[in-house]
């Protein structure tokens, strides 16, 4: 069977920054920053994301697109057996993070109509009172987490063109008018200008090695990589496509994403004096008591909690899509079949993971609850390993095959071995660190 291609080269910018811009640009992103000295670990994350992070993005739609499969296939193909693997794990870290990925999806579904019809409250205990009891209670979650599964298997099962680059390039304006939005509304809170400040300027003396490697850790995450993610949608591309623009693209539209979360996030909390490294549950108790402050609250808390949602499923499903390629490649499934498959079966993970927040404790190993132990050998163990092996594939044993890919790049020019040695050497490293740091956290 032929295999996809997307319609334009638009729709797979979009799709893909639509996988890069999820809850880690909103919510990740805005806390992380607040707590490491603001515009300094800006830059910092701006300088790691348009290097090491761009450099590996445009390796990953790369490797997909000269191996013309999804990541099992494409890694496989291109290095043999022995490098499948590394293409295995993503489709395994994919797996792993949408099944928890989607509770926290179903989260935001479920705020988006409590906000419209609760009262709102300035109280932190009560706020996170509610949010608690949403996430405790025993089916209440499992339903919206059931609706958001359905959502991003409803994405992916209408194919590359007419499934998942139709909704990017429909979600994605949506996603970007409504932050402008936001923004806007937030900064009309008396003394959010001064929060901006405090965001923007650098404040260098709070920077540490740790806060590189955060970083770096960040721009991995929002960036969608190790996931096969990125091969899998690179392998819809036709030949024609310049990679190193669409990376490139990509890489600044997330980065703009991400000062976007932050401006959207972190001058409101500011001007009313609210903790702003408030921590991950947290954007369920502290941007809605932000919106008690506003007159029509419920309306923009509504909006929050969707656009929240947008960004939730673009990613979710390119996490689906790769799991499906997979099945479609691999187990001989037609589409529809491996999007049932994967989406059932990916939803009881996610049932646990969901469960185990209060509603039964047994689901608890050691000092983790099992959503706890999914996230953390996903985005400790297996991301960096899969960009480790990524970055040495690439930079080692593939080298030739991706110059072809860029357009015939020349060997020797300065550029190239710059690519060369960020690729094949300091990304290994810096890489290495982070797992070796995330192994002991
Ligand atoms: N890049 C998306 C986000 O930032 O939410 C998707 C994602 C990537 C989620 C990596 C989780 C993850 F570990």
């Amino acid at each position: 069977m032929e295999r996809a291609r997307w319609g334009s080269n638009l729709g797979f910018i979009l799709a893909a920054t639509g996988s890069a811009v999820g809850l880690g640009a909103i919510w990740k992103f805005p806390y992380v920053t607040a707590h490491q000295g603001s515009g300094a670990f800006l830059l910092l994350f701006a300088v790691l994301t348009l290097t090491i992070g761009l450099a590996l993005l445009r390796v990953e739609m790369s490797i997909g697109r000269a191996g013309n499969a999804g990541a099992f296939g494409a890694y496989r193909r291109l290095g043999g057996t022995a490098w499948g693997l590394v293409g295995l794990l993503g489709v395994l870290a994919s797996a792993t993070i949408l099944s928890y990925y989607s509770v926290v999806g179903g989260w935001t579904v479920a705020y988006i109509w409590k906000t419209l019809t609760a009262e709102l409250t300035r109280d932190p205990d009560t706020l996170q009172a509610g949010f608690a009891a949403l996430a405790q209670h025993p089916w209440e979650p499992l339903f919206y987490h059931a609706l958001f599964m359905l959502a991003t298997v409803g994405g992916v099962i209408g194919g590359v063109r007419g499934g998942i680059e139709a909704i990017a390039k429909v979600l994605m304006p949506c996603l970007f008018i409504l932050m402008c939005i936001l923004i806007v509304r937030g900064l009309m809170v008396p003394g959010a200008l001064a929060g901006v400040t405090a965001f923007l300027i650098p404040d260098f003396a709070g920077l540490t090695m740790q806060s590189v490697l955060d970083a770096l850790g960040l721009s991995f995450f929002t960036l969608s990589l190790a996931l096969g993610i990125m091969p899998t949608y690179g392998s819809y591309l036709p030949q024609s496509t310049n990679i190193g623009r669409a990376a490139l693209t990509v890489a600044l539209l997330t980065l703009l994403s991400c000062v976007l979360g932050g401006l959207l996030v972190l001058p409101p909390a500011y001007a009313l004096g609210i903790d702003q490294g408030a921590g991950p549950g947290l954007t369920f108790v502290t941007m809605p008591m932000v919106f008690s402050y506003m007159p029509w609250g419920n309306f923009f808390g509504a909006i929050f909690f969707a656009l929240l949602f947008i960004a939730a499923l673009t990613s979710s499903i390119s996490m689906l899509e790769v799991v499906v390629a997979f099945l479609m490649e691999h187990a001989g499934l037609s589409r529809r079949a491996a999007c049932v498959t994967a989406g059932v079966s990916l939803f009881f993970l996610g049932v646990l993971a969901s469960l185990s927040m209060g509603a039964m404790p047994a689901l608890q190993w050691g000092d983790r609850n099992a959503f706890e132990w999914l996230d953390y050998t996903a985005t400790n163990i297996m991301l960096p390993v899969g960009g480790l092996f990524t970055a040495l594939f690439a930079g080692w044993i593939i080298w030739r095959k991706l110059q072809d890919e860029w357009h015939g790049e020349q060997t020797r020019s300065l550029i190239t071995i710059w690519r060369r040695v960020l690729i094949g050497v300091l990304s290994p490293i810096a890489i290495g660190i982070i797992l070796w740091n995330g192994l002991r956290g």
